[in-house]
């Protein structure tokens, strides 16, 4: 698990998993910055930890090969960006390809990059929401495992918005990866195949 800042989509997973008694476990949580607050809330759950800063590094490509050396010790299945603020060489990706997932707080294609809040409030959309996605060299593309929707209520500011869009974050991403955990959803020529029955979305008007 990669984060960089407060971790709330690292402790619902975690938090699933525990409530769920997964069959899996999470080997690490890591983060490119020491004081990440989610480092502190894996530690309080007896994950082991660890921190790279990038600024150690000259180049991109650099951090990315030391990350990979770190994470690899690990021997993860699955690598799981909750909030990781680095954009990622081509070289990581495909280290990783077909076991590196990410969540994105808008309904992609839609509103890629920073500030996806801002921008759902500047176009004026209706729902917004977020999404669980293999990752690919493109950012913020690649192949969708579940999108989670919210709608956008008279009077909502980036901050309101982001509030609601965070809950079905903590709704999707355990389903997500619980999926993939459990062989219910597979990469098959590029394309998320799920197991019939499974409901690739949510939709959350409660926030
Ligand atoms: C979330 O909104 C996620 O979608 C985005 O960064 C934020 C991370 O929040 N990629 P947290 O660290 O999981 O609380």
């Amino acid at each position: 698990m990669l984060i960089s800042g407060r971790g709330s989509n690292f402790t619902a997973i975690a938090d699933v998993m525990a409530a769920q008694a997964w069959s899996a476990d999470i080997v690490a949580v890591i983060s490119n910055k020491a004081d990440a607050a989610g480092l502190e809330h894996a530690r309080e759950r007896g994950f082991a930890t660890a921190a790279l800063s990038h600024k150690d590094f000259a180049d991109r490509a650099g951090f990315d090969a030391a990350m990979m050396a770190l994470i690899d010790g690990y021997q993860p299945d699955l690598v799981i960006l909750a909030g990781f603020m680095r954009i990622l060489t081509d070289a990581f990706v495909d280290h990783y390809a077909g076991r590196l997932i990410n969540i994105h707080p808008s309904l992609l294609p839609s509103f890629p990059g920073l500030k996806t809040h801002e921008q759902a409030l500047d176009a004026g959309v209706r729902l917004h929401g977020a999404t669980v996605h293999f990752v690919t060299p493109t950012l913020d593309h690649g192949p969708v495992l579940i999108q989670g929707a919210v709608p956008v209520k008279a009077g909502d500011d980036p901050a309101t918005l982001a509030a609601r869009v965070l809950r079905v974050e903590h709704q999707i991403y355990p389903l997500a990866v619980r999926w993939l955990i459990d062989g219910q959803a597979r990469l098959v020529d590029g394309k998320v195949l799920l197991e019939p029955g499974l409901q690739p979305w949510v939709f959350d008007s409660v926030g």
